[in-house]
């Protein structure tokens, strides 16, 4: 009888963990692919395409964004995306430390970027843009993000 309601409540917690699995994966997707449309929208504006105050804000965004990252990645969540074009490389939480690091490179490079937006400098702008997505989204995808298919 015990075993029995053992058995059931762990299949239910099971159901629920994988739930949970799902929606980090969804919500760490959105997450990345708000960086990349507010990085698009800076790149528009070095461009002519979008103005100051629309970069401004996605500069802005940016410094914030790159912060959540690590709420993104709780353990047990590692796997491919929803559409099986990428992965998480197990090394991001075999390596937490490193990965933190890589995060936070990021985010110093999102708070440069927001200085030059703000210094209305399109030169220092495309240079902040350039290190941030290199070195900051770049550098974290090439140890940490698994390609599965284009
Ligand atoms: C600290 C590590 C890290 C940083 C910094 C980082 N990413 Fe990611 N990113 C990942 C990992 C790991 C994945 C693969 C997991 C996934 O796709 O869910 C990923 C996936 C993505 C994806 C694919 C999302 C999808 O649909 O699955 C995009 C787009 C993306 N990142 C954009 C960015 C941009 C733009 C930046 C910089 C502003 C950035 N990332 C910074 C780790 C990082």
């Amino acid at each position: 009888m015990l075993a029995a309601l053992i058995f059931v409540v762990s299949g239910a917690g099971g159901a629920a963990l994988a739930q949970d699995k799902e929606a980090v994966v969804k919500n760490r997707e959105a997450l990345m692919k708000e960086q990349a449309k507010a990085l698009g929208t800076v790149k528009a504006y070095t461009e002519g395409k979008a103005d100051l105050a629309q970069a401004e804000a996605s500069a802005a965004n940016l410094t914030q964004t790159t912060n959540k990252i690590p709420g993104a990645f709780p353990p047990g969540t590692g796997g491919p995306d929803s559409e099986g074009k990428f992965a998480t490389k197990p090394a991001i939480w075999s390596d937490w430390n490193k990965f933190l690091e890589a995060q936070k490179t990021a985010a110093s490079k999102a708070d440069a970027l927001l200085a030059a937006v703000k210094s209305g400098d399109k030169e220092k702008v495309a240079a902040a843009f350039g290190d941030l997505g290199k070195n900051g989204c770049g550098a974290c995808h090439e140890t940490f993000r698994e390609k599965l298919k284009d």
